[in-house]
Parts: C-alpha cells; sequence; structure tokens
C-alpha cells in the first residue's frame, strides 16, 4: 500500500523519544525529560491574549496564503531592527511553522540528485527534508577541532557542480553554538565564488543569546551580496515560547517566496488566522519578556554547566545560545554497565532512559556521536534531580 518514500521515511527521533518518555512515565516512573526542544514556561500573556482575542472577534477564516500583512510587514521590521536589512511584505510568506517552511524551502529548491550541504551535528530534520524532496543531503562533519562549525575549507571541498543550497542554524541545533561574523563572512567569501548555490539561514534560535550580543550575527550582515539568494527561515516558537501556535516565516527573493507561498496555498491553505494574531503581538510587544526568560535561561545554564562538568568521564563547553548543552560523552562509550558494554550514544541514552528515567537526545540522531543533547529549558529542581541521576549512572561504569 504504502509508496515508496513513506517506506524510506523516518519518524523524527526526538518526537519518538518524546513518546518513549511517556511511555515509561504513563507505568508510574519519575520521568524527566531533557529532549524537549521548547522552553518549559508558557507563552507570554500578552500574546495569549491576542489570540483570544483574536477568537473572540470571529478573525476565525483563512486567510492569504503567505500570512496577513501586518504580520508580515512586522517581520520585515524586526528584521531591520536586528540585522539592518530591508525586506517588504511581499518578500516574506509566513507558514505553519519553521519546520514547515524548510519543508516547503527544499521542496521548491531541489530537483532530483540536486545536492544540499549540511554540516553536522545538525537539526535532525534537515536530511529527511531534503530527501523526501528528492534532493541529496551532503553531511559535513564537523567535530570538536572546528568547534562543531563547517570552516571555509570544508565547505570548498563539499561543493560539486550538482550543489543546489547549503543549510544551517547560527546557533545551532544541538551544540547552542553560534557563528561569528568573521566566520561568516569566509564562509560568505566562498559562497561569493559559487553563484548557484542557495543559502538557507534558519534562524530559529537567533534571540535566544547568553554572551554579549543579544541577536546572533548573520551572514547577510557580513555579505550583503548573498542577500538574492539567501533565504532566512525564523518564527515565534522558541523565543516567544509560542512552539503550539505554530507560527513560521521566510523572507527570500521575491520568486523563491512566491514559489513557497504557493506551495503552501496547496498544502496547508494558510497558517492558522488566531496563531498569527497572536504572533504578531509576540514580535511588537513581547521583547521585555523574551529578555527576562533569556536571563533566567542563562542562569539555569550556569548551574547546569557546573554540574555537568563536576561528573566524572564527561564534560560540556558553554553554548552561545539555544537551550541546550551538547554534552561529551565519549569517554564513557566503551565502558561497561553491568553485563552492557557501551558501545553508542544510543545506548547511553537508553540505559539513562529506561534505569535511571532521564530523557536525552543521543548525539548520533545529529549526526555526531559521542556526544549527548540535553535541554536546558527545564525547571531548575528538576534540572538538579535529573543531573543527579545521570551522576549515579556514570559512576557504576567500569
Ligand atoms: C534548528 C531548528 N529549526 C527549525 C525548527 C522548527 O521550529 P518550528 O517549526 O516550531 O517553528 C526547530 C525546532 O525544533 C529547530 O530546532
Amino acid at each position: 500500500m504504502l509508496s515508496r518514500r513513506a517506506q524510506s521515511m523516518k519518524p523524527s527521533p526526538t518526537l519518538q523519544l518524546v513518546a518513549k518518555a511517556k511511555e515509561i512515565a504513563a507505568q508510574g516512573n519519575d520521568v524527566i525529560s531533557l529532549s524537549v526542544g521548547e522552553p518549559d514556561w508558557p507563552t507570554f500573556e500578552i500574546a495569549a491574549q491576542a489570540g483570544i482575542e483574536a477568537i473572540k472577534e470571529g478573525f476565525s477564516k483563512y486567510t492569504s496564503a503567505n500570512g496577513i500583512p501586518e504580520l508580515r510587514e512586522a517581520i520585515c521590521e524586526q528584521v531591520k531592527k536586528d540585522h539592518g536589512l530591508d525586506y517588504s511584505p511581499s518578500q516574506v510568506t509566513v507558514g505553519t511553522g519553521a519546520k514547515f517552511v524548510l519543508f516547503a524551502t527544499f521542496q521548491m529548491l531541489c530537483d532530483e540528485g540536486d545536492e544540499v550541504i549540511i554540516p553536522a551535528p545538525y537539526w535532525v530534520s534537515y536530511p529527511v527534508m531534503v530527501e523526501l524532496a528528492q534532493g541529496k543531503s551532503v553531511i559535513i562533519e564537523c567535530g570538536p577541532a572546528t568547534h562543531f562549525k563547517i570552516t571555509p575549507e570544508l565547505l570548498e571541498k563539499a561543493i560539486t557542480p550538482k550543489t543546489k543550497a547549503f543549510v544551517f542554524a547560527s546557533p545551532n541545533n544541538p551544540t547552542g553554538i553560534a557563528y561569528t561574523s568573521d566566520e561568516l563572512k569566509a564562509l560568505g567569501d566562498v559562497f561569493k565564488k559559487h553563484p548557484r548555490i542557495v543559502i538557507v539561514a534558519d534562524d530559529i534560535y537567533n534571540h535566544l543569546m547568553f554572551g554579549a550580543c543579544t541577536v546572533a550575527p548573520h551572514i547577510l550582515e557580513s555579505t550583503p551580496e548573498l542577500k538574492e539568494r539567501t533565504i532566512i527561515v525564523n518564527g515565534v516558537s522558541k523565543s516567544y515560547a509560542m512552539t503550539g501556535w505554530r507560527i513560521g516565516w521566510a523572507l527570500g527573493p521575491t520568486a523563491l517566496i512566491k514559489a513557497i507561498a504557493d506551495y503552501q496555498s496547496q498544502a496547508t491553505s494558510s497558517a492558522s488566522s488566531i496563531s498569527q494574531r497572536a504572533a504578531l503581538t509576540a514580535i511588537k510587544k513581547c521583547d521585555p519578556d523574551m529578555v527576562k526568560a533569556n536571563h533566567l535561561l542563562k542562569e539555569r545554564l550556569e548551574a547546569s554547566l557546573k554540574i555537568i562538568n563536576s561528573i566524572p568521564l564527561i564534560k560540556a563547553a558553554k553554548p552561545d545560545g539555544a537551550f541546550y548543552v551538547w554534552v561529551d560523552i565519549s569517554q564513557t562509550l566503551g565502558k561497561k554497565y553491568e553485563n552492557q558494554i557501551l558501545s553508542s550514544s544510543r545506548d547511553f541514552a537508553t540505559i539513562l532512559l529506561e534505569k535511571y528515567f532521564v530523557a536525552a537526545v543521543p548525539g548520533i540522531e545529529f549526526g555526531c556521536e559521542g556526544f549527548l543533547r540535553i535541554s536546558f529549558a527545564v525547571e531548575s529542581e528538576r534540572m538538579l534531580e535529573a543531573l543527579n541521576r545521570m551522576k549515579k549512572f556514570i559512576t557504576k561504569l567500569q
């Protein structure tokens, strides 16, 4: 019955892990999930109220496929404020979450066999999205030696006559590491030599930064010449705690944006009218809430890092942004837990979940073995308890 595409499709490993954790919790176990990719606090009050107002007002019909004009205008203003980039509302399309917008982007970019360069560790969905668009993912391993970032040399080496696009997130999921302006400029110089390549800049975590800058540097700030072939993807899910509202968007060259909007018109008609109103208020009015939330995240990060780095055999560097700690567990691999030798990050995560009731995502799911992704968008006491359990597990290794 199923198509070849259906047979080769893999479900999202992070969502699978969430389901498994729920199953173990349903058996009466106190499971702590460090695997979630969303804030643990609710949507900011005024954004939620805007959604309620939209319902009360009867703002509940289809909108245009590319989204309501006020929201597209607000998105342009935000990008102008953040990066000094000029876009008009006709160069924006709003969709049902950044995930679907990225999915539609690859559908509109790739012909069969077109190559898309993806630095690893990568967000789990990129390769699947590319393959569902009949493209070919070209995974470039970027390990600790390059701080898990692609370098101009690695990029240049990966480019072939079939390269269609390059996709990356900064800050990155799973590492939380962001590219500096100089690093982006160096990558931009490579792209300048290859005018066919489209750059997909996934900015979903760009407002969740813990250092001196409040917004992550952008490749178009350092290489504005790439604007005509760069697509910026972002949304309200992470920074405004609105994952369930499902609003994301893309800004880019008019022809590509129109194609994505047309694709959306056939696939989903439009994003939720109610959510669009809530997203509009979030962008316009919730930056002070976001700043407060970032402070809280930063405090949690410092506390978590201290504990993680006091546990033998594991270590983690401070991320620049997002809400993930990328924990190096490579020294635990090859050790024995009871009668089992830990041979992969998947083994590590399975024991941690099944015996210690802590869910975290194994690095291998992001294309990088020897690591574990921990989300610290988790209440401090629960985090402390989870890390204590992890310590108990690790001290049992022989
Ligand atoms: C790197 C990255 N991009 C995009 C998304 C999608 O976000 P959403 O569809 O909720 O807007 C996520 C969510 O986990 C992500 O981690």
